[in-house]
């Protein structure tokens, strides 16, 4: 049995918790918020023996094995210095960090404690869909892949939460380090080249903060990739996670996103090329497999397996989405 402490019981903190709390293995030890209410409410909810609001109070505890963080990323470097000092393993929301610097930190911190088992909260790594397209791919179904576009437009009614975000870091450094993971696993290859062009499309958003962004990447592989991410009341919608090589393409549809079939889950398509034959292929849907990513850290503390990704892995994806953003910045002249 394993006694979980959650740290930020937010939109994250409570998909985590969904996804665990009842489970044999894991005792739900203590959730913590800055706000009161929200740990009690949430607490309750998801049966924590303990509630707190002061986060080393709770990670100190001898009874807490793992700490899963999933309060925002500029608090991530503290909690994860104090999970260190408490000796406790620990799964980390992404992006580590907000700054290369404090990165480079994070990425040390992590290497000089092998003994603990920290695992950064790239969900697509633990997610069925991807996984197949990763093995489709490295399989060679559709040749070494030339072309990724992945975008992630949001169009939201609730831009007050986006914009707490856009004040911390941007759509292209919050989720792009999911996508540029991607593309580094998909081809095997390091990403050597990499720019951006951003832009504000509401008021609202801070002068020196971007609500849009579009960053390009060259991988060693010969191989080239965009992400989009826009948050805005505007933008439509839009997840494409298309992957293009010389035997045809690959295309993922969330079950959200399709419009017949939706019962079987997410499809992924494959067009073959020269045959001109496209295949379908149904995946059951979980959005964020957060237990299936729990349940890897367990084996990287029982069976001491690496990390997947590893936290050079990671560093090199926030590394790139910080230099996309670095680009963006330099064009919109907000550096
Ligand atoms: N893996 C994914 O797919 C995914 C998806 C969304 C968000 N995220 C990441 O998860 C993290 C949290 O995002 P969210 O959308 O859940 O935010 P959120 O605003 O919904 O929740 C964050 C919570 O953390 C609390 N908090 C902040 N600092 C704290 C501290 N020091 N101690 C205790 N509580 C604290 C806040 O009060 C808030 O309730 C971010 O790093 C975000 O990028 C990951």
């Amino acid at each position: 049995m394993y006694n979980i402490a959650v740290i930020g019981c937010g939109y994250m903190g409570q998909t985590h918790l969904e996804d665990i709390y009842l489970r044999d293995n894991i005792c739900i030890y203590g959730v913590c918020d800055l706000n009161e209410e929200r740990a009690g409410l949430v607490g309750k909810r998801y049966q924590a023996k303990h509630i707190y609001t002061n986060a080393e109070e709770l990670i100190r505890k001898d009874e807490v094995d793992i700490v899963i963080i999933a309060t925002y990323p500029s608090s991530h470097m503290s909690l994860l210095k104090t999970c260190i000092r408490y000796r406790k393993h620990v799964i980390c929301e992404k992006p580590i960090t907000n700054t290369l610097e404090e990165g480079k930190e994070f990425l040390r911190l992590v290497q000089a404690n092998p003994h603990l088992k920290i695992l950064v909260g790239h969900i697509l790594r633990h997610n069925d869909t991807y996984e197949k397209v990763a093995k489709l791919i490295r399989d060679g179904e559709i040749g070494k892949p030339i072309i990724m576009r992945m975008v992630q437009n949001h169009n939201t009614p609730q831009f007050d939460k986006y914009l707490s975000l856009i004040r911390e870091t941007s759509p292209i450094i919050d989720c792009g380090v999911h996508y540029v993971d991607v593309m580094r696993w998909f081809t095997g290859a390091e990403v050597i080249n990499v720019s951006g062009v951003g832009a504000r499309t509401e008021e609202s958003v801070p002068d020196d903060k971007y609500n849009y962004g579009l960053m390009t990447v060259t991988l060693s592989d010969g191989s080239t990739g965009f992400y989009e991410a826009g948050w805005s009341h505007t933008i439509a919608t839009d997840n494409t996670k298309e992957f293009i090589g010389p035997k045809g393409r690959i295309k993922i549809t969330y079950q959200k996103d399709r419009t017949t079939h939706k019962e079987n889950g997410n499809l992924i398509e494959i067009f073959r090329y020269p045959e001109n034959r496209t295949e379908f292929i149904n995946v059951p849907y979980h959005l964020k497999p957060t237990g299936a990513q729990l349940d890897y850290l367990i084996r990287m503390i029982e069976e001491n397996l690496p990390a997947n990704p590893s936290i050079e892995e990671v560093y090199k994806s926030f590394e790139t989405v910080c230099k996309a953003d670095e680009s963006i910045r330099r064009n919109m002249n907000i550096e």
